[in-house]
C-alpha cells in the first residue's frame, strides 16, 4: 500500500510542473540560499602542519536575493571562527556580530552573521582543526617520501563546512580565488587553473574562474612533481609514482577526445590527475581541472582505468550538471556510470565494457541483498542521515542500468543526442531528478511516443530494487571463464589447464567473485600455488581473494592481509573486509588488533566507517 502510494505521488510529482528555482530543496545546509547566494569566495589561508590546521580568512561576495533580509547563514563544522568582517557599499570594512551554534553530528554548527544591512562582502577569519573531516594531514613518515608531509581535501558531500565557512550545499553555485601560503619545499595545488611552470615559492595563487558547487572545492599540498601526458593533461605526484602514474594514465587525452565526440567539448581548460596517498578514502575525486586519484589503480596494465574515464566523465555529468541536493546524487553518479562505460567502449573496447558493466551489476546486486527497501530507490530518501552512510551502488549502477535501458529502447541514434543536449541545455546549473524527469518527458519518452512509458521512468526513478525488465549485461567472455570455472570445480579441468595467461583483471574478478564461497582448504591450496592470488599486486584482485579467503576460513592471507590493511584506506577496498572479519569473535579480535596499528594512517571518513564496524 505504502509503495502504491509512493508510486501515485512520483506519478504526481513528475508530471504536475514542479517550479524549481524558488524552494530550499537541500535540507542538510543551514545556509537560507533563498535570501542570499554567496556568488564568490576568496580564501587566504596558511598551511600549518604543525597544528594540522588551515588558518586565515575568506571573503564571501553575497548576491542578495531577498530585498528585506540581511541576515546570512553559513555552515561550518569545527571551525574556530575569530572575526567577521563586512564591507558596506562605502567600502568601509566594519565588524559585525556573529553567532556559533552549537554542534550537529549531521550538519556541524550554524553560523548566524548579522551585518544588519546587505553587505556586498563579509570576511570571516577562522581556523580548521585537527579534527576537519574533509582534511586529512599525513606526516613525513606517513608518505611514500618520508621526508615531507602531505595534506589533501576530500569536499564530498558535506565536508567543506569543515576547511571553509561557506553555504555548504550543491544548490549553490561559486567562483573562487585563493592564496595559498605553505613552506617552500612543497607545492600547493587546487581544482583551479594549476600552470605545469608553477615556481616551488610557498605562496601560491589559483582561480577558479567557473562557477561551482563548494563540494568541488579541493586542495592538496605536498612533495609534488608535475608531469606532461599531452598538452592539456599531465600529472602531479610525489616522485615515487610519478612515472607509472603518467604511463598509466596515457590513455586520459583519448578519453577526452571520445568524451567530447558523444557529448560536446570539455569546458574545464587543463585536465590534470593528482596522485594521493594511498590512505586516499575514495577510488577517485572529480575536483574540476584536477581530479583526485587512488594510488591503488596504478596497476601496472591499464586494467583498472575506467576510474580515470569515471572523474573525467563528471566533467560533464556532475560539475557542468550538478545535483541540487545529495538525494538526487543519481543524476551525477548514475550519468557518470553511464559516460564513463560509453568512454571505455571507445577508447578500449565493447567487450571491456560489457565485462564492466557486468562486474558492477554484481556489486548492486550484493548491495541490494543487504540494503533496506527504502535505500534502493534512486530518488534517494536521506532522512536527516549523514549522506555518507546512506550512499551504495544504488545511484552509480541502477542509475546507468536506467540510462542504458533508455539507450536500448530508443536507439544510440535518438538517445546520444538527447544526452547531448540534456548537457548543453542545463550547464553550469545545479538541478533536482524533477528537473531531469521533465526534460526527458518533452525530449524522448512524449517526442517519440509508445517507446517508454511514464510508468516505467516512475519505477525507475521512484521504485524499489530493479525493475523486472532491466537491462542484464551480458559478456561472452565471462561466460567462458564461468564455463571453465564449473568444469574446474567438478574435476573435469585441472587449474593448469585454464587459458589464464590471456586472463584479463577483469575476467579474474569475475572467476574470484563468482566462486563458491565454501571451498574447501584444499582447493583453496590449489588456486593459491597455482595462481599466487594471496601476494597479488593489483588492489582489486587481492582484495577479491581476501574476501573469498575469509570466507573459506583461508587463514594463510593474514599476514598479507594485515599489511593490505595498514597499507590502503580506499574505503570500498577495506570496508568489506573489515565487516566480513567482524563478522566471528576471533576474526574481530584479530582486526582489532591490526586496526591499532592501521587507524592512524586512515582519513577521519574511513576511521569513522570502520569504527562503526568494529564497535558494534
Ligand atoms: N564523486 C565520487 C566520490 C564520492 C561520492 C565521494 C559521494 C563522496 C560522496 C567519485 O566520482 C566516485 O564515484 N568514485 C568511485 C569510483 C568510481 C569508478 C565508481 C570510488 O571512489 O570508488
Ligand atoms: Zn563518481
Amino acid at each position: 500500500m505504502k509503495k502504491l502510494f509512493g508510486r501515485i505521488f512520483a506519478a504526481f510529482v513528475l508530471f504536475t510542473s514542479v517550479s524549481t528555482n524558488a524552494a530550499v530543496n537541500d535540507d542538510l545546509t543551514y545556509a537560507n540560499y533563498d535570501q542570499v547566494k554567496v556568488s564568490h569566495v576568496y580564501l587566504d589561508l596558511t598551511v600549518d602542519f604543525d597544528e594540522k590546521a588551515l588558518k586565515g580568512f575568506a571573503d564571501l561576495s553575497l548576491n542578495w536575493l531577498d530585498k528585506q533580509s540581511s541576515t546570512i547563514y553559513l555552515d561550518t563544522r569545527d571551525l574556530k571562527i575569530f572575526k567577521v568582517m563586512a564591507q558596506n557599499t562605502n567600502s568601509d570594512w566594519i565588524k559585525v556580530d556573529f553567532t556559533l551554534a552549537a554542534r550537529d553530528d549531521v550538519m556541524g554548527s550554524k553560523l548566524t552573521i548579522k551585518p544588519g544591512f546587505q553587505a556586498e562582502t563579509v570576511r570571516v577569519y577562522y581556523q580548521s582543526t585537527e579534527v576537519a573531516s574533509g582534511l586529512q594531514w599525513l606526516a613525513p613518515e606517513q608518505t611514500a617520501g618520508k621526508k615531507h608531509p602531505f595534506m589533501f581535501s576530500q569536499n564530498q558531500a558535506i565536508h567543506a563546512r569543515s576547511w571553509i565557512p561557506i553555504q555548504d550545499t550543491p544548490a549553490v553555485r561559486l567562483t573562487y580565488t585563493a592564496r595559498i601560503h605553505t613552506s617552500k619545499d612543497l607545492l600547493a595545488v587546487m581544482s583551479a587553473n594549476n600552470e605545469p611552470t608553477t615556481k616551488r615559492d610557498g605562496d601560491y595563487f589559483f582561480s577558479m574562474p567557473q562557477a561551482i558547487p563548494p563540494y568541488l572545492i579541493a586542495i592538496g599540498v605536498g612533495d609534488l612533481h608535475f608531469k606532461a601526458m599531452s598538452e592539456q593533461t599531465g600529472v602531479y605526484a610525489e616522485s615515487y609514482i610519478l612515472d607509472a602514474s603518467a604511463e598509466e594514465f596515457s590513455d586520459t587525452q583519448a578519453m577526452i577526445t571520445a568524451s567530447e565526440a558523444l557529448y560536446g567539448e570539455y569546458r574545464w581548460g587543463r585536465y590534470d590527475l593528482l596522485m594521493l596517498p594511498p590512505s586516499f578514502p575514495f577510488g577517485g575525486m572529480e575536483n574540476p581541472r584536477l581530479s583526485f586519484i587512488t594510488p591503488t589503480v596504478v596497476a601496472g596494465d591499464k586494467s583498472l582505468v575506467s576510474l580515470i574515464a569515471h572523474e573525467l566523465a563528471h566533467s560533464w555529468s556532475g560539475n557542468l550538471i550538478t545535483n541540487e541536493s545529495w538525494r538526487d546524487l543519481w543524476l551525477n553518479e548514475g550519468f557518470t556510470s553511464y559516460v564513463e562505460n560509453r568512454i571505455m567502449e571507445v577508447v578500449f573496447s565493447r567487450d571491456r565494457a560489457l565485462m564492466e558493466q557486468s562486474l558492477s551489476v554484481s556489486s548492486l546486486e550484493s548491495d541490494l541483498s543487504e540494503l533496506p527497501a527504502n535505500d534502493s530507490v534512486l530518488y534517494l530518501d536521506l532522512q536527516g542521515r549523514d549522506p555518507d552512510a546512506a550512499f551504495s551502488n544504488v545511484p552509480y549502477v541502477k542509475g546507468q542500468l536506467f540510462l542504458i535501458f533508455l539507450e536500448e529502447r530508443f536507439g544510440r541514434e535518438r538517445f546520444d543526442p538527447f544526452v547531448l543536449s540534456y548537457f548543453n541545455n542545463f550547464s553550469f546549473q545545479s538541478i533536482g531528478t524533477h528537473d531531469f524527469l521533465e526534460y526527458l518527458d518533452i525530449n524522448l519518452i512524449s517526442k517519440y511516443p509508445g517507446v517508454v512509458s511514464k510508468e516505467e521512468v516512475n519505477e525507475w526513478v521512484f521504485g524499489q530494487g530493479l525493475p523486472s525488465y532491466a537491462p542484464a549485461p551480458q559478456s561472452n567472455t565471462f561466460d567462458k571463464v564461468a564455463k571453465l570455472s564449473t568444469q574446474w570445480q567438478a574435476g573435469d579441468k585441472q587449474l593448469n589447464e585454464l587459458p589464464t595467461a590471456q586472463w584479463t583483471v577483469h575476467e579474474w574478478l569475475y572467476f574470484i567473485n563468482e566462486l563458491p564461497r565454501d571451498l574447501s582448504n584444499e582447493q583453496m591450496v590449489a588456486l593459491d600455488q597455482e595462481f599466487k592470488l594471496t601476494t597479488s599486486s593489483n588492489a582489486e584482485i587481492a582484495h577479491a581473494w581476501y574476501l573469498l579467503a575469509l570466507n573459506a576460513g583461508y587463514d594463510v592471507i593474514k599476514p598479507q592481509l594485515e599489511e593490505y590493511l595498514i597499507n590502503i584506506g580506499r574505503r570500498k577496498l577495506i570496508v568489506p573486509l573489515y565487516k566480513q572479519l567482524a563478522e566471528s569473535e576471533e576474526g574481530l579480535a584479530w582486526v582489532k588488533a591490526v586496526y591499532i596499528k592501521a587507524r592512524p594512517g586512515y582519513h577521519p571518513l574511513a576511521q569513522g566507517t570502520v569504527d562503526g564496524i568494529l564497535n558494534k
